[in-house]
């Protein structure tokens, strides 16, 4: 099955996010992820919605939009998106979550659930017709440069069994968090499909954008 890269941009150079996005259209990435954060949900503020809303201006590439805030359903009209990009929430963060995925069904893209390491996989089974993409998070969300969690992959399988037993195998499980060249192939021998890439593996000093993406899905699946 094909296995898609998604560039954290938030650990890109955000002084030059033009020339980065330019360099990630080139590595033939397939998603920008966009990490946006209230300072609530998670301890820290990061991108926006005039950044996204910019960002759908410069480039084809579609958006992977993470959105760790309270309420999401406040903001959801705040986006201007399209029917490949995919808009993520967090099933903690909203007490309705089903009107939310509704809300993002309607709007015409695709929805994302984000599920805490310690939210089971199993809460979402009466769900699966409102989403069209599992974020399991492979750390607690907030902060690039953190480590996996011990449960990560047990969790990422199980997911991908769970999927299958509820005849859901067209949903894609993503992993967000520490997805290394190592933790990466672990991730993709788990059955994961769309790698966020930030710290760990996409943006480095000493490899270029190009030549990390060219290393990481050789390695994954090697
Ligand atoms: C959180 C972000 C970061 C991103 C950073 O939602 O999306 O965690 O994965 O990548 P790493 O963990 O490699 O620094
Ligand atoms: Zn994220």
């Amino acid at each position: 099955m094909k296995k898609y890269l998604s560039a954290s941009l938030m650990c890109a150079d955000l002084t030059n996010l033009i020339d980065s996005i330019k360099d990630l259209e080139k590595a033939g990435i397939d998603y920008l992820h966009i990490d946006i954060m209230d300072g609530s949900f998670v301890p820290n503020i990061t991108l926006g919605f005039d950044l996204i809303n910019a960002i759908k201006k410069v480039t084809d590439i579609p958006l992977d939009i993470h959105m760790m805030v309270n309420e999401p359903s406040k903001f959801i009209d705040r986006m201007n998106l399209s029917g490949n990009d995919i808009l993520c929430v967090h099933y903690e963060s909203e007490i309705h979550i089903h009107r939310v995925l509704e809300m993002i069904k309607n709007k015409g893209c695709k929805a994302g659930l984000a599920l805490n390491p310690g939210t089971p996989v199993d809460n979402i089974k009466h769900l699966t017709e409102y989403i069209d993409m599992l974020l399991v998070m492979t750390v607690s969300p907030g902060f690039a440069g953190q480590k996996m969690f011990l449960g990560a992959e047990k969790k990422v399988a199980e997911a991908k069994a769970l999927l299958k037993e509820w005849n859901c195998e067209n949903m894609l499980v993503e992993v967000d968090g520490n997805v290394s060249l190592e933790n990466g192939r672990k991730l993709c021998r788990c059955g994961a499909d769309i790698f966020v890439l930030g710290t760990s593996a996409l943006f480095l000093k000493d490899k270029s954008i190009t030549k990390a993406a060219e290393d990481f899905t050789k390695y994954i699946l090697g």
